[in-house]
């Protein structure tokens, strides 16, 4: 049995005192839910976050990180920074990220190494558009996105590592990928991990993302391959978050 994951992306959403409400309405329904949790935040709020959840059971993380350690890098935040925060998870190569900051695979990939070279245990995002899609090419996209990182890293890296599948047609739209639909491109990526290292693929989280909701969730779910979901809107709600959360367990 694969450990079930549910991320929070909150993107650039929330503030102090909004996130005080969401953080502690997430805490109090943890216990229940039998799956583990992380809240993906702006970097401002990663203080935050390890005042608020250090002793619970729900982790934060990133939503980017540089693929720099140190120096004249105006904005960027390096891993070494997550890492005095106590984050654990870093989200990279996320499509907003691809597609407003012309972030390109070998990017993705290089975020990704380092990420796993300093403990962080990246969420690395893959999807394919609605015209990719169309034109009949999901596996080939989504394979290209993930080969990149493959060649990046050592096979026993693959051993702390998240891949999201997020079709970027169901981002925000309200538009789910349907369940039989996510479920083939997940088991194509686990195929994918599994050819550079059998063992740790049958382990890895493959979160499902894109317009999730409560009542969405579970169909989803229970597909062999989708291990979790890593959710936007949703995940500013902590009921949202919750139900989502139980739906996983
Ligand atoms: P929505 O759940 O708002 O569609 O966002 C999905 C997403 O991009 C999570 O990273």
């Amino acid at each position: 049995m694969r450990r079930k994951l549910l991320i929070g992306n909150w993107k650039m959403n929330s503030s102090l005192a909004a996130n005080t409400i969401l953080l502690n309405g997430i805490k109090a329904g943890a216990g229940k839910t039998g799956c583990e949790m992380a809240v993906c935040v702006p970097a401002p709020y990663f203080a935050q976050c390890q005042a608020e959840l250090t002793g619970s059971n729900i982790a934060w993380g990133a939503q980017d990180v540089s693929t720099h350690d140190i120096g004249p890098y105006t904005g960027e935040i390096s891993v070494a920074m997550l890492r005095d925060f106590g984050c654990r998870y870093a989200i990279v190569g996320h499509s907003e990220r691809r597609m407003n900051h012309g972030e390109t695979d070998q990017v993705v990939a290089e975020k990704a190494r380092r990420a796993i070279v300093n403990g962080i245990t990246p969420v690395v995002c893959v999807g394919e558009t609605l015209a990719q899609r169309e034109a009949g090419k999901t596996a080939e996209v989504v394979g290209q996105q993930l080969d990149a990182v493959l060649s990046a890293i050592e096979p026993d890296d693959l051993w702390n590592i998240v891949i999201a599948y997020e079709p970027v047609w169901a981002i925000g739209t309200g538009k789910t990928a349907s369940p039989q639909i996510a479920q083939e491109v997940h088991a194509i990526l686990r195929a994918k991990l599994s050819a550079r290292n059998s063992a740790a693929a049958s382990g890895i989280p493959i979160l499902y993302g894109g317009s999730l909701r409560p009542d969405n969730a579970r169909e989803i779910l229970q597909m062999h391959d989708i291990d979790g979901c890593l959710v936007g809107g949703a995940s500013l709600n902590a009921s949202d978050f919750l139900a989502i959360a139980a739906a996983a367990s």
